[in-house]
């Protein structure tokens, strides 16, 4: 049985279940934010409640990220972020990265100035495109104007990343490397380029819009996309993340495999304890867990070392960087590398997917481009 330790690292991740409106290629659980003025009040007071209960497991670990995804976190009332900051922020470690999603099509000044004040210091933006029929198709609330808006109000107070998505409906192969220099040029120091995917259950998917590129015309433009923002100092540090600074704390903590803990309707949380993982999964319906008596979190120790390692695999596997032994043995709670998992090493070496040497390993060029096929390989038997 692995020995999982309290030292790995620990972050936070808050939902917000509302959107002005739903996107029709949207898979993230979120609900129209209802006309109600207690709404925000009430959700983040559920979240306070949570945020309580699991105090037993922390054990006094402090967070080292923080990030308010959703939904659409920047509709949130400025009473309720406070009163939610009051109770979380004397958790946070030094130097915490806390990022807060932001829609551009929602933005107010005094939200931001609230934003800062309990010291929120990076907005995710989620542009998608600077092509304002591409952001019309895409049922966007938001125009390029309020995109460059946006920008100049949070680019001197937070890092800012800017989510942007391509092979969009009836965008060419110019106008999606036309959008990603437009969004180079913003000075924006991370950014997220997204391919769109037709997600089960959403609108586009149930009745999918026209894609002009195929998946050789993909295959292209990720070519030419990743080397448009190569030659802008853009480093690629994971499957759809580029950096020309820091990269995003938050998320390196899940491609690690760090610890995370998940508040609020449908978050799911991971936290290494003495003698296996907690797993937590919320609800993804805003009325049921707001009624505090319901049953809305599953916790279950999971000790299956396979199913451990794929999962490990999973997300490891994502970033562009050699992974040491010594960091995999940690993040797993091991002594020694498990045989079947060095057998596996060696196959995925023959294949070509891995270098691999008696330190670690690291995925090869041929391994990035058939990531899924390196991924299926630790599937446990
Ligand atoms: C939780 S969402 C959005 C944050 C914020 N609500 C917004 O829309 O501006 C995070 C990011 O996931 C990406 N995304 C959402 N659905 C996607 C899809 N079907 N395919 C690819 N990327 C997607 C978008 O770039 C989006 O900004
Ligand atoms: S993309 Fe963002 S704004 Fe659109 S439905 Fe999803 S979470 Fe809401």
């Amino acid at each position: 049985m692995p020995n999982l330790n309290s030292k790995i690292p620990l972050s936070l991740y808050v939902h917000y279940p509302f959107c002005k409106h739903k996107c029709p290629y949207c898979d993230f659980y979120s609900i129209v934010k209802p006309h109600d003025s207690r709404v925000d009040l009430d959700y983040v007071t559920r979240l306070i409640c949570e945020f309580k209960d699991y105090q037993k497991f922390l054990a006094g670990r402090k967070f080292i990220s923080c990030f308010f995804g959703g939904g659409t976190p920047s509709l949130l009332s400025v009473e309720a972020l406070e009163l939610l900051f009051k109770e979380i922020s004397p958790y946070f470690a030094k130097d915490c990265e806390i990022t807060f999603e932001v829609n551009p099509g929602t933005l107010k000044k005094d939200f931001l100035k609230a934003l800062k004040d309990v010291g929120v210091n990076r907005i995710s933006l989620g542009a998608q495109s600077f092509n304002d029929e591409k952001l019309k198709a895409l049922g966007r609330i938001h125009r390029a104007k309020a995109i460059f808006e946006a920008l100049e109000l949070i680019k001197d107070d937070f890092r800012v990343n800017l989510d942007l998505m391509h092979a969009l409906p009836l965008q060419t192969h110019k106008e999606a490397l036309e959008d990603l220099k437009t969004a180079i040029d913003t000075g924006v120091e991370h950014i997220s380029w997204y391919e769109l995917t037709l997600e089960e259950g959403t609108p586009f998917y149930d009745k999918p819009p026209l894609i002009y590129l195929d998946n050789d015309h993909k295959a292209l433009l990720d070519e030419e996309g990743f080397a448009l923002l190569k030659e802008n100092g853009f480093s690629h540090y994971e499957v759809s993340a580029f950096t020309r600074k820091r990269r995003c704390l938050h998320n390196e903590n899940y491609w690690r495999f760090g610890d995370y803990l998940g508040l609020g309707a449908g978050a799911h949380g991971k936290i290494s304890l003495e003698d296996g993982i907690l797993r937590t999964q919320n609800i993804d319906e805003v009325k049921t867990y707001l009624k505090e008596k319901a049953q809305f979190t599953t916790l279950t120790f999971d000790n299956d070392l396979e199913d451990l390692i794929f999962e490990y695999m999973l997300n490891r596997l994502r970033l562009f960087e050699r992974c040491e032994f010594k960091e995999l043995l940690f993040y797993l709670g091991l002594d020694n590398l498990p045989q079947s998992l060095n057998d596996t090493l060696h196959k995925a070496q023959d294949l070509g997917l891995v270098h691999l040497d008696p330190q670690g390993f690291e995925v090869s060029p041929r391994g990035h481009e058939l990531l899924s096929d390196l991924m299926i390989l630790f599937l446990p038997s």
